[in-house]
């Protein structure tokens, strides 16, 4: 019998998850389906009780819900945990397991698609929000040197890094008009591309050997992205993000890891053509 998936958020009509996971499932020869479901604002946990009701084995969780998910996981991974929010959920054998791969999908595909090591590194990480926290455990759990997290409002940065004491990592946080580089990598984690805006960040942040990362993606490179490349860093999107976090959850519900090489290519093709943002 085909096993049932589907991603959940409002709006939902621009994900390309179902197209992801469709191509994931004809390469590993697995059994199932993933479609789109939009849950009302207020209706969330009431759309979780009914998919698993209807037997769905699992769901991917998108904005606004990622925080509200994890109230309504019955366990939570430790990367859930530590991010404080839930991109994905199993339902097994009466359990709703929150998980989440947002910030190891970032990190794969950093070190397999971009080819960057991230142990010994310095890091810049621009933003303290949801996106941010989820992205600290991967990272800190990858060896780098030093992480500093830069915020425009500085008191959200310094708990964020209070949060993450206690690892073998220098961990700092500062306000945006403190930040002294240069970084070997520099992660966009604020939601600015979202409204085309630039995230203050000083020309000194970047040098030519600098990974530029913004976790936002569209046909066109983001402010942030156009900007580092002025300054000679190389850059990246996020939609290699987007592809590794489904094969991080595709491996978590079905145990097998696709490839996401082609998939990566495909999609790059054709957002090149059509103006579009997720994340
Ligand atoms: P998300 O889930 O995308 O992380 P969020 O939790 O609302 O969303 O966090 C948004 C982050 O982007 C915050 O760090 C926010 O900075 P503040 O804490 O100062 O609000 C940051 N942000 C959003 N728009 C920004 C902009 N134009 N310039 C700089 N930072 C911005």
């Amino acid at each position: 019998m085909t096993d049932r998936y589907c991603v959940i958020g409002n709006p939902i009509a621009h994900s390309k998850s179902p197209e992801i996971h469709a191509v994931f499932a004809a390469q590993t020869g697995q059994d199932i389906s993933y479609e789109r479901c939009l849950a009302p604002l207020d209706g969330f946990a009431e759309t979780v009780r009914n998919l698993v009701a209807q037997g769905y084995k699992g769901a991917n969780v998108t904005v606004p819900f990622k925080i509200e998910a994890v109230g309504v996981a019955s366990r939570l991974s430790e990367r859930a945990l530590a991010a404080g929010a839930v991109n994905t959920l199993s339902f097994t054998n009466g359990e709703i397991v929150g998980d989440n791969t947002d910030g190891p999908g970032l990190v794969a595909d950093i070190v397999q698609n971009a080819g960057v090591t991230l142990a010994g590194k310095r890091i810049l990480l621009l933003g303290a929000g949801g996106a941010a926290r989820g992205i600290m455990l991967p990272f800190i759990e990858g060896g780098p040197q030093s992480i500093l997290v830069a915020n425009r409002t500085r008191a959200t940065a310094d708990s964020l890094v209070a949060s993450f004491s206690g690892h073998d990592v220098e961990l700092a946080a500062c306000g945006v008009d403190e930040i002294a580089g240069p970084f070997d990598i520099v992660i966009n984690a604020t939601s600015s591309s979202l409204s085309d805006a630039m995230p203050p960040v000083p020309a000194s942040a970047f040098a030519k050997e600098t990974l530029a990362l913004d976790i936002m993606y569209g046909s066109a490179p983001s402010p942030f992205m156009a900007f580092a490349a002025a300054q000679g860093a190389s850059t990246r999107d996020g939609l290699g993000m987007l592809v590794e976090q489904a094969a991080e959850a595709f491996t978590v519900w079905r145990g097998v890891r696709p490839d996401t090489g082609d998939v990566l290519t495909q999609l790059r093709y054709a957002i090149a053509s059509f103006n579009s943002k997720e994340k």
